[in-house]
């Protein structure tokens, strides 16, 4: 790869897919076959998408590195840019630069219990830690906590009814929350009573205990549930230090230049895209407004 950190590369749209109304997955091969190559990255890490001529912003891989040859991004309709993209085709080219951020320290937490708390879009970065820690085998156990609002919005929903029945043979167990009632999420809970409930992220940690020294939750949400789920965390004692949070903040530049991520004051400063986007809890006790 280049050594020009803002050096952007193309990359063809293989396949558009509709994952709900507002979200459509991305699959993505670079142009030049030396680049995909040499493109490494780490579950948590993100690009930023370039469109020539309109814009660029700043999305998290959603694909695990260990399945290699694509790149896939979950991208919500938003505003004008990725309302853009979204009109795209499978064979139009974008340009991408990255992978840029920290990305989940997935080397030390070989050996333990990983606990993915995802709430709505925070699905798309957990979902690369998911895929990486099932095909790797390198982790004890894999539980998924997912809070959604209602059946339609379930991201990547054969994957997760996939898991939801076959999951234990892959050392992960999945459970859902769904706020907003249907005939469809009545179905699933009446086939999966103890993992499927309607509430939400929280209320799945009813009745789970787990080893706090062998155990990391990896949580993204929105804002309002860290809150929530660091209380349930904490009280089960669960350390500051193993519980990991990806942020976002408005960003520009993706390489810690243009100051617009920066958070804290004076005695703690975190650029998001360069110290992060992955934080522990302890980072957020030190740093003011980082959550
Ligand atoms: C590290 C990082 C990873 C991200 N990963 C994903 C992802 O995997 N999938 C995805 O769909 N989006 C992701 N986002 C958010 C995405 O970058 C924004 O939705 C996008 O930039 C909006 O651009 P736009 O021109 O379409 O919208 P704009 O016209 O710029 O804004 C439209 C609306 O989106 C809101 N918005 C814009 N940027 C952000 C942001 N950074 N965070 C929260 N709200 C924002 C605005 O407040 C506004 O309400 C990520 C952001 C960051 C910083
Ligand atoms: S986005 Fe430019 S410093 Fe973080």
């Amino acid at each position: 790869m280049s050594e020009n950190p803002y050096q952007t590369y193309d990359a063809r749209i293989l396949e558009v897919k509709d994952l709900t109304s507002r979200e459509k997955l991305f699959t993505l091969r670079f142009l030049d076959p030396e680049v995909g190559e040499k493109f490494e990255f780490r579950p948590g890490q993100f690009v930023i998408v370039d469109i020539r001529g309109f814009g660029e912003f700043p999305i998290s891989i959603c694909s695990s590195p260990t399945r290699k040859g694509y790149l896939q991004l979950c991208i919500r309709k938003a505003g004008r840019m990725t309302k853009f993209i979204h009109k795209m085709k499978e064979g139009d080219i974008i340009g991408i630069r990255g992978p840029y951020g920290n990305g989940f320290p997935m080397e030390e937490m070989e050996g333990s219990n990983l606990i993915l708390v995802a709430g709505g879009l925070g699905m798309a970065p957990l979902r690369s830690v998911l895929w990486y820690a099932i095909d790797s085998g390198k982790y004890e156990h894999i539980w998924l906590l997912y809070g959604t609002k209602a059946y339609e919005d379930i991201l990547f929903r054969d994957e997760i009814i996939h898991l939801l029945k076959h999951g234990e043979a892959m050392n992960c167990s999945v459970k859902l929350a769904y706020e907003v009632e249907s005939p469809s999420c009545i179905y699933l809970e009446r086939g999966f009573s103890d993992r499927v409930c309607r509430g939400v992220v929280t209320d799945l940690f009813r009745g789970e205990e787990f080893d706090v020294e062998k155990t990391y939750a990896l949580i993204c949400g929105p804002p309002v549930m860290y809150k929530f789920v660091i209380r349930e965390l904490l009280d089960r004692k669960l350390s500051p230090g193993r519980i990991y949070m990806t942020l976002e903040r408005r960003m520009r530049c993706g390489i810690g230049k243009c100051g617009h991520c920066i958070v804290g004051t004076s005695t703690s400063i975190k650029y998001v895209c360069k110290d992060g986007p992955v934080f522990t809890y302890w980072d957020a006790l030190s740093t003011r407004g980082l959550i």
